[in-house]
């Protein structure tokens, strides 16, 4: 499997023509397990990193691989197509359609991928019963708290088996109990699906549990700390 960014640099031009570095010199690899952090004040860099390994910007300079194929080279259009085959997200604020179930929002992305309904109802029954929600796939996302809002997109995430799971902020709207609570989900799913994660948080009361921790700083990867987890 196996993400690499080598030597990448993503330099942003604003609007009155200054230049930006988003991310400088960048190195990472991800392999197959890895349970990562990005950790870095805001403007550190760290969506425009894990934006980077998504595929959804392009680096200005380095390199940007998944496995053998260079996700620099790919379309627009293969971009998108690698990203929903090999990738799952959460975000901040989950984004959950409003007008669908829990159930239905994780259906939502195996029906684009073109599963059969078979296939996506053993799926979505599946990640739900991983998050914890099996008795609540009828809900509306409103109808839902923060917390369990947040555990629907992770079903919704890793309802593919993707390869990578990344997360920016996951834990940023939530009170410390239910963002400890997250974590500990993302450390089961580690644990038991070997299912990979990178993700951003300036929560200083999680690190200590994360794997691999980058420590960013104006772009740039300053440190990185493994602990035994
Ligand atoms: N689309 C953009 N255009 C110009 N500058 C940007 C853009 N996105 C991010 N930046 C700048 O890049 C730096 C890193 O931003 P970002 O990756 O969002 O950091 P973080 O997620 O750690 O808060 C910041 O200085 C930010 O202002
Ligand atoms: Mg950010």
């Amino acid at each position: 499997m196996q993400f690499e960014l080598s030597q990448i640099d993503k330099v942003y031009v604003s609007s009155q023509e200054n230049q930006v570095f988003g991310a400088k010199d960048v190195n990472i690899k991800i392999h197959e397990g890895d349970f990562m952090a990005l950790v870095g004040p805001s403007g550190s860099g760290k969506t425009t990193i894990l934006n980077l390994i998504a595929g959804l910007i392009l680096p200005t300079k380095g390199s940007l691989k998944h496995g053998t194929e260079d996700i620099t080279s790919m379309s627009l259009e293969e971009r998108t197509k690698h990203r929903l085959d090999y990738m799952g997200f959460v975000f901040q604020d989950y984004q959950l359609l409003p007008i669908l179930t829990a159930w239905e929002n994780i259906e939502f992305p195996l029906q684009l991928r073109g599963f059969s309904k078979n296939e996506i109802k053993e799926r979505v029954d599946w990640a739900l019963a991983q998050v914890g929600l099996e008795k609540l796939g009828n809900r509306f996302p409103k109808q839902l708290s923060g917390g369990q809002q947040q555990r629907v997109s992770i079903a919704r995430a890793i309802a593919g088996r993707p390869q990578l799971i990344l997360a920016d902020e996951p834990t940023a709207n939530l009170d410390s109990k239910t963002a400890q609570e997250i974590i500990e989900l993302f450390l089961k799913l580690n644990k038991d699906f070997k299912l990979t994660f990178i993700f951003s948080t300036h929560d200083q009361h999680l690190i200590d549990q994360i794997r691999t921790v980058h420590y960013i700083k104006d772009g740039h990867i300053s440190e990185t700390r493994e602990h035994h987890v």
